[in-house]
C-alpha cells in the first residue's frame, strides 16, 4: 500500500523571463493505492500529474506531507534509506524512443539491473538468462526475435514493450505509466494498455495510470481509482465507474464531456460545459481554483477554497461547494 497525505510541492522557475517565479505544482494532495490496485491520476496539461508521478516512484522531492510505502514514512529516511521502498517503485517514461539507450541492445539493456539483482541475492548467471527471457515474455515478446536487436530495429510499441520489461525485472509492487501510450501509434495503445491490466491480473503488481484522457482511465480497470487533479489539488476522487457515470465537480464534466466528440458519438448541438481558458485563468487564488471557468459559481467560490469533502447524496469525494448543481453531463456508462 502506498499513501500520500497533504503532498505539496513548489518549483522555482529558472530563466531570463520567469526566473525567480515560483509554480505551486501540487497542494496537498491525498492519495492511497493499495497493493495490486489500480489508480488513475487525470488532468490537463501543467495540472500536476507527472510531478505527483514521480514523487511517489522517488524521483522528484517534495515540500511536505507523508508519503508511506507498505506502513513506512518517507520523510524521517535518509535518500539512502529511501532506496529500497521506492525500488519497488518502477515508472514507465513517456517515450519509449528515449527511455531506452540507443547503443545498447535489449539483451544489454535487461542484463544490467538483472546482473545486480543476481550479485544482491546470489543467484547464478543462468537465472540472469532466464529472467531475461522470462520478463520479456511476460510482457509478449518473443525473446529469441528481441534479444539481439537495438531498440531502432524494433517498432514503436515493441519498444514501449521492453521498458515495461525492464521495469520487471526488479519485480516491482508498482508501475507508474505516465501517458504511456501517447507517444505511439493508436491502433497499439490498446496492446499497451491491455498488457498493463494483464500484469495486474497475473503478477498482482498495482497500476498508477497518469492520464489527460478520461477513455484511456477506463482500460486499467473500472474497480479503479480515480483521482482528477486540477492546478495541482484533487477536485475530485473515488471509483473509475462512478466517476464516469456520475461525475459531480464542473471540471470534471467538463472532462468527460469531451469523451463523445474523441470517439465521434457528440450529441447535435452538445457544447462543453466549461468555457475555454487555460490553467492560469483564476479570478483569484483565494478563491477556489476552478472559479474563472466554472458556469456555476458563486460569490463563496470566489471568496473561500473547497477542500476534498463528502457530503450527503453525492457518489464521491469533491471539493465543490456546490455539487447539487452537477447533471449537466452525466451519462449512462455504456455510452461513454
Ligand atoms: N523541474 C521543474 N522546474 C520548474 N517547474 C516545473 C518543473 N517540473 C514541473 N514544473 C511545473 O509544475 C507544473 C506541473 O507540471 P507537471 O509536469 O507535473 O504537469 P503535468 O500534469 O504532468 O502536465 P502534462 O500533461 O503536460 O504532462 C507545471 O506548471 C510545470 O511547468
Ligand atoms: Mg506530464
Amino acid at each position: 500500500m502506498i499513501t500520500g497525505t497533504g503532498i505539496t510541492k513548489t518549483f522555482r522557475q529558472r530563466g531570463h523571463v520567469l526566473g525567480g517565479q515560483t509554480v505551486q505544482a501540487l497542494r496537498g494532495v491525498d492519495f492511497a493505492i493499495p497493493k495490486g490496485g489500480a489508480a488513475s491520476f487525470i488532468g490537463e496539461s501543467g495540472c500536476g500529474k507527472t510531478t505527483l508521478g514521480r514523487i511517489i516512484a522517488g524521483l522528484e522531492s517534495w515540500d511536505a506531507g507523508e508519503i508511506t510505502i507498505d506502513g513506512a514514512a518517507m520523510s524521517p529516511l535518509k535518500p539512502k534509506a529511501r532506496q529500497p521502498y521506492f525500488r519497488r517503485i518502477q515508472m514507465i517514461h513517456q517515450d519509449p524512443y528515449s527511455a531506452l539507450n540507443p547503443t545498447r541492445t535489449i539483451h544489454q539493456t535487461l542484463h544490467a539491473p538483472l546482473k545486480l539483482r543476481a550479485r544482491q541475492t546470489g543467484r547464478s548467471a543462468a537465472w540472469v538468462e532466464e529472467r531475461a527471457a522470462e520478463v520479456l515474455t511476460l510482457v509478449g515478446l518473443d525473446p529469441g526475435a528481441v534479444l539481439g536487436r537495438y531498440p531502432h530495429q524494433l517498432s514503436g510499441g515493441m519498444r514501449q514493450r521492453v521498458v515495461i520489461a525492464r521495469a520487471l525485472t526488479v519485480d516491482p509492487e508498482m508501475l507508474v505509466a505516465d501517458e504511456a501510450v501517447s507517444m505511439i501509434d493508436v491502433s497499439l495503445r490498446l496492446g499497451i494498455l491491455g498488457l498493463l491490466k494483464d500484469l495486474r491480473e497475473r503478477l498482482g503488481v498495482s497500476v498508477l495510470f497518469i492520464t489527460h484522457d478520461v477513455a484511456t482511465a477506463r482500460y486499467i480497470g473500472d474497480d479503479g481509482e480515480l483521482y482528477v487533479i486540477y492546478r495541482g489539488q484533487v477536485v475530485e476522487h473515488g471509483r473509475v465507474d462512478t466517476v464516469i457515470s456520475e461525475p459531480v465537480h464542473p471540471y470534471t464534466q467538463a472532462l468527460l464531456s469531451a469523451i463523445p466528440v474523441l470517439h465521434g458519438l457528440e450529441e447535435p448541438g452538445a457544447q462543453p460545459v466549461v468555457p475555454a481558458g487555460g490553467p492560469e485563468a483564476a479570478v483569484d487564488d483565494a478563491g477556489c481554483l476552478f472559479a474563472a471557468r466554472c458556469p456555476f459559481r458563486t460569490e463563496r467560490c470566489l471568496a473561500e477554497r473547497p477542500t476534498l469533502q463528502v457530503t450527503a447524496g453525492v457518489p464521491q469525494e469533491h471539493a465543490c461547494f456546490h455539487p447539487e448543481r452537477r447533471s449537466v453531463v452525466a451519462r449512462p456508462l455504456a455510452e461513454v
